[in-house]
């Protein structure tokens, strides 16, 4: 059975796990994503930071009690309408079964509930996949609204 809900502290090990592969995942398509030892590390730190922040609410996807998929998602109520989803994965292999749905369904009932109008993601290009999923989802693209600036320090 699968079941869907608001991670807590009580879950972290399963949230660095996820957290970890969801990254992993990114620097396949992003070269600006890079895993060394320290980064198990690091975002077992972030995590735990997270969670402890209110506008941030971690969501947690498992199949018979074992964790499988997680979803990060961030709210600003107090500078504009929009929530952000930071990160959505399922592992490989629970994959093509709903459950990145399920997640989003639940995202969109979250925000909803919370009066926002609009969620953002942003999916790396090579992404297809992905790009595919959210569409199904009427996520719809608005990159020739923004550019992507930076400056090397
Ligand atoms: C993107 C991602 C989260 C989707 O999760 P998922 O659990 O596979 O998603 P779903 O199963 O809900 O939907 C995927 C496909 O299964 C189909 N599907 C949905 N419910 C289904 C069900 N009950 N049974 C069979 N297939 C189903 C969907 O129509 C969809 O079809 P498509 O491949 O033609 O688009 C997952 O592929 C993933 O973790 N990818 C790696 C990380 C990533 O790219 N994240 C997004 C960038 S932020």
């Amino acid at each position: 059975m699968i079941t869907i809900k608001r991670a807590t502290k009580k879950d972290l090990k399963d949230l660095i796990k996820l957290r970890f592969l969801a990254h992993q995942y990114s620097s396949k398509f992003d070269r600006d994503v890079v895993i060394n030892q320290n980064t198990q590390r690091e975002l077992a730190k972030l995590v735990e930071k997270e969670l402890e922040d209110p506008r941030i609410i971690y969501l947690l996807a498992s199949k018979n009690n074992h964790a499988i998929g997680i979803a990060i998602l961030s709210i600003s109520e107090e500078i504009d309408q929009t929530a952000f989803l930071g990160e959505l994965f399922v592992e490989k292999k629970y994959r093509n079964q709903g459950i990145g749905t399920r997640l989003i369904k639940e995202i969109i009932r979250i925000v909803n509930k919370k009066g926002l109008k609009t969620i953002r993601v942003t999916v790396a290009k090579k992404n297809k996949k992905a790009q595919l999923f959210y569409s199904k989802l009427k996520f719809q693209p608005k990159e020739r609204n923004y550019i992507l600036l930076e400056r090397k320090l």
